[in-house]
């Protein structure tokens, strides 16, 4: 995962709104909806549960306004949450302590836990479902559509594994021959001129996807940091509503909705 920095999380509630009104436009649905469907639940399952997110220290540190962010994205689902006092296993003590869920992040990992029912979940795996769900929901059902999934790491995969059981055909492209090996999927290496109108974005490169790999009307839902469409290209999609992307919104929101859910997922 790419670590985060203060610039791409800050004004994150003002920018909570702009999004919901974006996913409104490009996926006909709201923030709240995109992320219940991500997690396989609905309006009568979904509770407000009390949700600490507890500052990290360790490896490089704390990133400033990250567990601000990660709290104002909770409570605007709908959790009851809170920035917890103390940080790294102290916090994570406490959380569990007193019955609440826990959201922390260090250098490599980013998860969440509710100690209520044991369910765990991690970002990686909820933020490929939340923008797969996401384009699912732009393109009105993908059965039966061809997606481009760029990137095979768990962001990609668990993007290409959601839609794949939604009924779409999934071609899996990565630069790294080796991410490829064993895939059940159609994989590529390189993209060539073929054009594609539904595409998961999830690599850690900039230029990746460009015009001649695009149709008219294409779909990109990319959590890609950082995004890996060219500027102008990514301006274009965006003001007609076809472009997708966010640092870090959809997929913390799915965590919480992952764990609301009574079993492992
Ligand atoms: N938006 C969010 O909420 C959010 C949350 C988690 C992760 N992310 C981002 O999603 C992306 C994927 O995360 P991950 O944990 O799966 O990363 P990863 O590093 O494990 O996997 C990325 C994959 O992309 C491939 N890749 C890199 N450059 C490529 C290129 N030019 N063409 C084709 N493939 C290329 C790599 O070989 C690798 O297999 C990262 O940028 C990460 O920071 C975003």
């Amino acid at each position: 995962m790419t670590r985060l920095t203060e610039t791409d999380i800050i004004d994150v509630v003002d920018y909570l709104k702009k999004l919901d009104d974006e996913l409104k436009t490009a996926c006909n649905a709201s923030f709240k909806n995109i992320v219940m469907r991500a997690s396989g639940i609905d309006e009568t399952s979904f509770k407000s549960l009390k949700t600490s997110v507890v500052p990290i220290t360790s490896g490089l540190g704390i990133i400033g306004g990250f567990s601000h962010a990660v709290c104002e994205i909770l409570k605007y689902i709908g959790a009851d949450a809170y920035v917890c006092d103390s940080t790294d296993v102290d916090g994570i003590y406490n959380s569990i302590k007193e019955g609440h869920c826990f959201f922390s992040a260090d250098d490599n990992r980013f998860t969440a836990y509710n100690p209520l029912n044991g369910r765990i979940s991690d970002n990686g795996d909820a933020t490929g479902r939340g923008f797969a769900a996401a384009l699912e929901l732009a393109a009105n059902g993908i059965k039966d559509k061809t997606v481009l999934v760029a990137g095979a790491g768990p962001v990609g995969i668990s993007a290409a594994k959601y839609l794949h059981k939604a009924g779409a055909e999934i071609i899996l492209f990565d630069i790294d021959k080796e991410k490829l090996q064993n895939s059940e999927y159609r994989t590529c290496t390189s993209l060539g001129d073929e054009k594609y109108s539904y595409v998961i974005e999830a690599t850690t490169s900039s230029k990746v996807i460009t015009e001649k790999n695009l149709t008219d009307t294409a779909v990109v839902s990319a959590p890609g940091m950082p995004l890996g469409l060219e500027k102008k290209l990514a301006q274009r999609l965006k003001s007609e509503g076809r472009l997708i992307h966010n640092p870090l919104e959809l997929g913390t929101a799915v965590m919480y909705t992952d764990l609301l859910l009574k079993q492992e997922f």
